[in-house]
């Protein structure tokens, strides 16, 4: 019988780029997996689109799911069971992940974020807001990290960062643009070390063998 293939669900909010360049890297034959869903925390999600001509199972759960932690954790559990899902990846996925959720899926919730942690993280850092502030601050280099998820905000540890130069006519538009682009290739490298079995994590210590 053949070997299953490695289970990723992605949780998007925005655009979806970062899911699209984990599917193309899939299709590309970076490493042997699968997404078997894509859940969405609205209905605008432009990755929704994408996810519908690919034939990917996706959802957007109603306001309630999103405004109870419990119930969102639930939610979290039990579609990640029903799909056998062995990783998820949070990718401009903008709602807080429950704690419970978080402690049943310890070490396989990874997270893209669009600066070198731990600058520029927090409640709130998010998209534009992130650019905008590394440039206010007269960063020179900016970029992107892939971190494993705990229950504080962009606080995990990094499993892969990139930097990227920051130029003194950048708009946080263009930033943005630049960094996505390493975003597009650090997310599927990361997704493929996890499919491999070569993340190894040892305390806020992680290495890809
Ligand atoms: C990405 O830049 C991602 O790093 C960021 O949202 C964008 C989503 O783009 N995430 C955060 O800011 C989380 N703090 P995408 O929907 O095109 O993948």
């Amino acid at each position: 019988m053949p070997k299953p293939k490695y289970a990723i669900a992605v949780l998007i909010s925005g655009g979806g780029s970062n899911f699209i360049a984990i599917h193309k890297a899939i299709q590309n034959g970076l490493f042997d997996g699968e997404i078997v869903f894509v859940l969405s925390s609205t209905e605008k999600a432009g990755g929704l689109k994408y996810a519908t001509e690919n034939e990917i199972p996706h959802f957007t759960p109603t306001a309630d799911v999103f405004m109870s932690e419990q119930k969102f954790a639930n939610y979290l559990l039990e579609k990640t069971t029903d799909y056998n899902v062995q990783l998820v990846v949070l990718a401009g996925f903008l709602k807080k992940i429950p704690a419970a959720f978080i402690s049943d899926f310890s070490g396989k919730i990874i997270n893209i974020h669009p600066a070198l942690l731990p600058s520029f993280g927090g409640k709130g850092m998010y998209g534009r807001h992130v650019h905008q502030a590394v440039l206010d601050y007269g960063c020179k280099i900016s970029g992107a990290t892939v971190h494993l998820v705990n229950s504080g905000y962009d606080t995990g540890p990094p499993i892969i960062q990139k930097s990227v130069q920051v130029f003194v006519d950048d708009t946080p538009e263009i930033l943005a643009q630049r960094v996505l682009k390493i975003e597009h290739e650090i997310l599927p490298q990361a997704v493929a070390a996890f499919a491999e079995d070569k993340v190894i994590i040892n305390g806020r210590k992680i290495y890809i063998g």
